[in-house]
């Protein structure tokens, strides 16, 4: 059994860096392939849906080498436009290769992706975006067939915000012809980041951070080093870990910019932080305070990934609070698990109603990457000693989430 042992109710103060953005180096990993020749990603975190999504791109004929944190992209010669079945369908993420691929190689196979379980997750926004500039899809045997004779500029509109249809979005029309007009896109940093990262290859993307992105289309992108901004969500999360042991902390260069509606829910329990030259200096020892409401919302609301993790905090609270989840409709699956460390929970359709309280160690498991990251900040709550099955879960995004929180002065081992 692959698990992580947790000692709980030690209270922390120590310092960590904070490892590169999950989910901006996947759809910048699938922009990759858009480069006919050699993209360097720096501080690209070494998880395993990167792994994942390298191995996936070598399926497609791309080569890939790492050094140190450093990945290596070359996509010169793409020898194959169809995403090996069991791959693709780990990995939800691995829908953003249909507009690369679109892009690239006017034709995509894909198998319908999977990922994390948390709600229904359809694809009808992405697949939309790329009918509207000039793809065609047709489904047999659980796979996705799209084709195209040539992307082209059209005028694009979201009826409701997608991260990942916005990145599919881009990365079709960036190499099509003519201009390409997106609207209602999602605001998200890792779209901006994606955008970033096109540019600097030679792309012609304005209006981001917006939620209205301008594509001229470009005949062709060039080599570019490309460094991976921090994790905003890891980050948020070693917060947590810092609020529940009631301790302190230091994050090394996090995403602060990005993380202001995670601060501000921090400074609600009664935590206090400094930012001073890119360390993030927080001080938990009173952050201990219920919150009366919650709400997930897209950004710069306060984000979905953070949810269950946050919610462990709560449980730990002296006092009553809701959070109200409004992105995904199935993301509370990890409220029997925090059940059985004596969290009182009752979720009630989208609203978690916790009534906080001590924790007690005991054995629970990962479902889902948030989730099982959840159970890992539980612990370092809770009474004892807690041991959190299946930690490949928390492995798909985060580097080491042991070697992080023991560098914070915790006592957190593999096992
Ligand atoms: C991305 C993130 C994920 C994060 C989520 C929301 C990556 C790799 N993953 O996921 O970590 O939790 O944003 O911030 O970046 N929807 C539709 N139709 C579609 C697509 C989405 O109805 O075609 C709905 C979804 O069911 C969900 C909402 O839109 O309710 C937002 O989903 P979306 O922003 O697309 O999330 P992802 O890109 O999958």
């Amino acid at each position: 059994m692959k698990g992580i042992r947790i000692t709980g109710q030690i209270p922390l103060d120590g310092e960590v860096r904070i490892q590169g953005s999950k989910n901006a180096a996947l759809p910048v990993m699938a922009a990759a392939l858009l480069n006919r020749g050699t993209t360097v990603l720096k501080g690209c975190p070494r998880i395993s849906d990167v792994f994942l999504m390298e191995k996936i791109l070598r399926g497609l004929g791309a080569g890939t080498r790492w050094q140190g944190d450093s990945l290596e992209i070359c996509a010169d010669q793409i020898s194959s436009c169809e995403v090996e079945r069991e791959l693709g369908e780990k990995m939800r993420s691995s829908i953003v290769l249909l507009g690369s691929l679109l892009g690239r190689c006017r034709e995509a196979v894909l198998p319908f992706p999977g990922g994390c379980v948390i709600g229904a997750r359809p694809i009808d926004l992405h697949l939309s975006a790329l009918k509207t500039l000039g793809a065609e899809f047709a489904e047999k045997d659980g796979r996705l067939y799209g084709r195209t004779s040539q992307m082209k500029g059209g005028t694009v509109f979201f009826r409701k915000s997608s991260v990942g249809a916005t990145e599919n979005a881009v990365l079709a029309a960036v190499c099509g012809e003519g201009t390409t007009v997106i609207r209602g896109c999602s605001k998200e940093p890792e779209v901006g980041w994606l955008c970033c990262f096109l540019n600097q290859a030679g792309a012609r993307i304005s209006g981001i951070g917006t939620s209205c992105l301008v594509i001229r289309g470009v005949p062709r992108l060039h080599d570019t080093v490309f460094s991976i901004p921090s994790d905003r969500i890891t980050a948020g999360t070693y917060v947590c870990a810092s609020a529940i042991t009631r301790g302190k902390g230091i994050l090394v260069k996090p995403p602060v910019k990005e993380m202001k509606a995670m601060l501000t829910a921090y400074e609600k329990i009664g935590g206090q932080y400094v930012y001073n030259s890119g360390k993030l200096f927080l001080c938990s020892q009173k952050a201990s305070r219920p919150i009366h409401w919650l709400e997930t919302q897209i950004y710069p609301g306060f984000p979905t990934d953070l949810q269950s993790i946050f919610l462990a905090v709560l449980a730990c609270a002296q006092g009553n609070s809701q959070i109200k989840e409004s992105i995904f409709e199935d993301r509370f699956k990890v409220v029997p698990q925090l059940q059985k460390m004596g969290a009182q929970i009752e979720v009630e359709e989208q609203i978690a109603r916790i009534r906080g309280g001590k924790l007690r160690g005991t054995r629970v498991k990962a479902e889902e990457l948030r989730g099982g990251a959840a159970l890992v900040i539980a612990g370092l709550g809770a009474e004892g000693e807690t041991y959190v099955e299946n930690r490949e879960f928390v492995e798909r995004g985060y580097e080491d989430i042991c070697r992080d929180l023991n560098c914070l002065g915790a006592r957190v081992r593999k096992d």
